[in-house]
This record gives structure tokens, C-alpha cells and sequence, in this order.
């Protein structure tokens, strides 16, 4: 399966918590960005690169774009019949005119950065949208016709209680969605929230807490019919990110727009950060790739089995961790089918420290 990213690195307001690439200064570059990937896609296209199953727009704040934008992107992106096309938005910035537009134009799917249903949390995350907007985005989605709607949550935001997340949680079943990406509050060092926890003037978030409030997503989502598919996603049976699967799988992907990542031909690339360069580096031809790596074998088996790990489906394992996998599986950690093994839920709280133990143990099949 081949999949295209495109990143759009513009925000209205820029999060407490977020050190993705984007800016908020820079919307006067908007139009010479769009430019710039169709540009950018016209060549690779022109290179032979094969129609995508699967594209996805993320951000930043791609809805940020005017729709017709958006769309004289996504034209230039060939695609298989039934491709699935993403892309993410922040629901302050939508309305109905924009979703008709994205429908009109081959956007099959949503996803809104939603972290909360609570409004403290969402102040402490420094969010300026409001549980009603959301309701209203969600609502003007479906009036729209999208089948596929998911949303982003932050859970162990200091000052969540757990009757808050409960709240949160409730409130994102009951807006009808297929699907829910559910995340850990990460203290990014260069963010204002960051700086703030450095500076001891605010709480750093508590492991325990995180863990369990993950722990209570898992139970309320499957309850309510959501599959954990991968550590931090939950959909309803059959609605599964393609996106998702194909970084997870070793799919191929091309990465458009600033900082955007590609992995083909077995090299893994990256284009350069910023929207100016991007747009400069274009202009100058023939691409905006900065840096580079192929993966050694041993190091891409590793990669693929970390991030297999992390899926319902799990990762294949040879003979030689044997003893290892056995003292895991008795402690509850993971279970065995066939010869793959699946982390269980305290398993995936543990997944980056197994997947280390489980390397080192020789486990990759
Ligand atoms: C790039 S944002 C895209 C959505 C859109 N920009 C918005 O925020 O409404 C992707 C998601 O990453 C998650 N995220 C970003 N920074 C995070 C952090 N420091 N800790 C946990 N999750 C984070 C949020 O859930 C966010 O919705
Ligand atoms: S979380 Fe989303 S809206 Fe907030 S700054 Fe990051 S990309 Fe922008």
C-alpha cells in the first residue's frame, strides 16, 4: 500500500503542550506553500510515483487552508479507487461550506484534535475551543456526509481528574465517532508547558495517574464496541486509520510540505523544516529533502518489530526468546498466538521497555 503525507505547518494559536512544525506568524506564506507542493507532487508524479490508498493531511492545522486549496493539492495526488483521504482538523477553524467543499473534492475521512470535553482541562492545555464546538463540528461533519469522522484526546493533564476523563470520555462516544486517538500528556522541553514544569511552576504529569487513566479508556471504549488496534488508537470494527497501518506495516510513503517524512525505496528522508525554505528549496528544484538514512537490515527488522509490538496484530517471533517471552506471558505482560505475541493492556503500558527487553532477548521471528 502507498500512502502520501502532506504536512500543513500553520496554526491559528499555538498549544501549550505542542512542538509539532508549525507557526502561527506565517499565514502570508500560505498561497506560495500550496504552490510549492503541487510543485512539488507534479514532479514526483511525473517520476513515476504509484496512486495512493492513502492520504493524509496533517498539521499543524490543515483545515486552516481555504477548501479549495486543500483540494488543488489533494488534485495533484493520484489515487486508487476507494483511497482513503484524511485530514485533520482543529474545530474552531471549520463550517459547513468547507466540509461540502472537501467532499466535492475526494476527502473521505476526519480527524479533530478534540484533548478534552472538560474546559479546564482544555484551558490548562491552552486550547481554545470549547466542548460546544466541538459538538458542532462533529454534528457539521456528518451533515456533510462523512462516514469516517475520529478524534485526537490527551489524557493526565495535571488538574484531570478522573470524573473529568470519565466526562471526556462519555461525551466523545456520544458524539458518534468511529474512531479515537487517545495520548498521554508529553512534556515537550521547548513548549511553553514545558518551560512552565522546568520551571517548577507547574506540575509535571503523574505516571500512575496516566496509567490509569488509560486503563479506564481501555474498558469504557471496548464497552461501548471501540477494538484497541494499536497501543494509542481504538475504532469500531472495520474502521481502522489505513494511514496508520501503513507506517506501521513498512508501507511505502511519500512526505509533503515542511517537515514532512517520506520512507521509499528503503531509505527513510526528510524534507527541510520550515515553510520558507520549503517553498525556496522547491523553487530551486529539484526537491526539499534535507537529510537521509537507510536502515541497516538488523536495525529496519528492529524498527518493524517495535512498531509491530504496538498492534493488535503483534509482531512474529522466532524460537530464541522463548524463555523470555515465557516469563513475560506468566507475568501478564503479553500472550502468545501461534507465533506472534500480543501485548496486554499492562503490556502496553510497558511496550517501549518490552520491545527493548524482547531485542535484546534476540525475539524478532
Ligand atoms: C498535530 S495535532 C493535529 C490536530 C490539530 N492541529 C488540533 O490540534 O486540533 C495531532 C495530535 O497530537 C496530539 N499531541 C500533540 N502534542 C502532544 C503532546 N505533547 N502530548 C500528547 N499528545 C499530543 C494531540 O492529540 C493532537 O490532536
Ligand atoms: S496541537 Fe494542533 S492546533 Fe495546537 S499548536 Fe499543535 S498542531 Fe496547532
Amino acid at each position: 500500500m502507498f500512502g502520501v503525507y502532506v504536512h500543513v505547518p500553520f496554526c491559528a494559536h499555538r498549544c501549550d503542550y505542542c512542538d509539532f512544525a508549525t507557526w502561527t506568524d506565517r499565514a502570508h506564506l500560505i498561497d506560495e506553500y500550496v504552490d510549492a507542493c503541487v510543485e512539488d507532487l507534479q514532479r514526483r508524479v511525473a517520476n513515476g510515483q504509484p496512486d495512493a490508498a492513502s492520504v493524509f493531511f496533517g498539521g499543524g492545522t490543515p483545515s486552516l487552508l481555504e477548501a479549495d486549496k486543500l483540494v488543488r493539492i489533494l488534485d495533484a495526488i493520484p489515487r486508487t479507487a476507494g483511497a482513503e483521504v484524511t485530514v485533520e482538523c482543529n474545530p474552531d477553524s471549520v463550517d459547513a461550506a468547507k466540509f461540502a467543499a472537501y467532499r466535492r473534492g475526494g476527502v473521505t475521512r476526519l480527524s479533530f484534535g478534540v484533548q478534552s470535553m472538560r474546559p479546564h482541562v482544555l484551558a490548562a492545555l491552552g486550547r481554545t475551543h470549547d466542548p460546544a464546538n466541538v459538538q458542532r463540528a462533529v454534528a457539521l461533519a456528518r451533515d456533510a456526509g462523512f462516514a469516517h469522522v475520529s478524534i485526537d484526546l490527551i489524557y493526565g493533564t495535571p488538574g484531570e481528574t478522573m470524573d473529568d476523563w470519565r466526562a471526556t470520555l462519555d461525551s466523545a462516544i456520544a458524539l458518534g465517532v468511529d474512531h479515537i486517538s487517545a495520548y498521554a500528556l508529553t512534556v515537550e522541553p521547548a513548549t511553553p508547558l514545558g518551560l512552565a514544569v522546568a520551571a517548577g511552576e507547574r506540575p509535571a504529569p503523574d505516571d500512575d495517574d496516566q496509567a490509569d487513566k488509560y486503563a479506564f479508556a481501555d474498558d469504557t471504549l471496548s464497552a461501548a464496541g471501540f477494538e484497541w488496534y494499536e497501543v494509542s488508537n481504538w475504532a469500531l470494527p472495520g474502521h481502522e486509520c489505513r494511514h496508520n497501518r501503513c507506517y506501521w506495516d513498512g508501507s511505502e510513503y511519500v512526505g509533503i510540505g515542511a517537515a514532512a517524512h517520506g520512507f521509499t525505496g528503503g531509505r527513510r528522508w526528510w524534507n527541510t523544516r520550515t515553510p520558507e525554505r520549503y517553498i525556496a528549496r522547491i523553487a530551486d528544484g529539484p526537491d526539499a529533502v534535507t537529510g537521509d538514512e537507510v536502515l541497516a537490515p538488523a536495525a529496519r527488522v528492529e524498527e518493524a518489530f517495535g512498531l509491530a509490538l504496538r498492534t493488535r496484530s503483534g509482531a512474529t517471533v522466532g524460537r530464541a526468546a522463548a524463555p523470555v517471552i515465557g516469563q513475560l506471558a506468566s507475568a501478564g505482560l503479553l500472550t502468545v498466538e501461534e507465533d506472534r505475541i500480543v501485548l496486554t493492556r499492562p503490556g502496553r503500558l510497558l511496550a517501549s521497555d518490552l520491545t527493548a527487553r524482547l531485542l535484546l532477548a534476540g525475539a524478532p521471528g
